[in-house]
């Protein structure tokens, strides 16, 4: 008989999963509709995506983290030629890490959920994150790039979260991606937005911002951070 055999494989919980969709902060179709965006059209931004809780928490463990003054003047190119040109790229940093900032361990569950979708809706072969807060001073920017490091081929996407609350125009400091249709978009960096862009072709440049500016940067990467160098 002729006629087409289907399997069904019940995946709905598998066990191996770190994320289920009923420990999910977002639904399946609010993911669904963030996600087409970005296949489309190789970015996507999203408002009011840090929930209210979760943002003052990082707000407050940002603040902290400034007043120990654990923030250091990040750096551009490869680790061999680590360079700082403030003209380049003028922001501090501080690299999250799970154990250390267990604190922030809500933050990280919302990352696996974005991972988890990611992973579901553009079966990408994605495997951890790398993330780090970031405070770029009145007068900087970071000049139009496409990935960080040379080197650094794990990075399939990149994310940005913005803290800058009571943000208005003219306090500069916008992300302007330059669209496939040779258009230029700038995406203010509003508290609480998600963004979400393909790191190996998305242009982009951080606008000279005129107040401090504050973000969470990520990138969710192909492989173990820790391999990184072997690419
Ligand atoms: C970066 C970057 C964009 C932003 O850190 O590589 O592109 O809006 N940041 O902060
Ligand atoms: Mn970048």
């Amino acid at each position: 008989m002729h006629g087409v055999c289907i399997f069904q494989i019940n995946i709905e919980n598998p066990v191996t999963m770190q994320s289920t969709e009923s420990n999910q902060y977002y639904t399946e179709q609010q993911w669904h509709q963030w996600l087409d965006q970005l296949a489309d059209n190789d970015f996507v931004y999203v408002d009011n995506f840090l929930p209210d809780d979760l943002y003052h928490q990082v707000q407050r463990y940002f603040k902290l983290l400034l007043n120990e003054q654990e923030f250091t003047k990040a750096g551009i190119g490869s680790s061999e030629k680590r360079q700082v040109k403030a003209s380049v790229r003028g922001d501090f940093i501080y690299w999250l890490d799970q154990h250390q900032d267990e604190q922030l361990s809500p933050l990280f569950s919302l990352f696996d959920e974005v991972m988890y979708n990611l992973r579901q809706y553009l079966l990408l072969g994605l495997s951890d994150y790398e993330f780090h807060f970031a405070l770029y001073p009145p007068q900087t920017r970071y000049e139009k790039h496409v990935v960080q490091f040379h080197g650094k081929k794990n990075r399939v996407i990149s994310m940005l979260i913005y803290l800058n609350e009571n943000w208005e125009t003219g306090d500069g400091g916008e992300l302007k991606i330059y669209q496939q249709n040779g258009k230029e978009l700038l995406i203010e960096p509003l508290a609480k937005r998600l963004v979400l862009f393909k790191s190996d072709s998305v242009e982009h440049e951080v606008m000279v911002t005129n107040t401090g500016r504050k973000s969470l940067t990520g990138w969710l990467l192909r492989q173990p951070a820790a391999l990184g160098q072997l690419v």
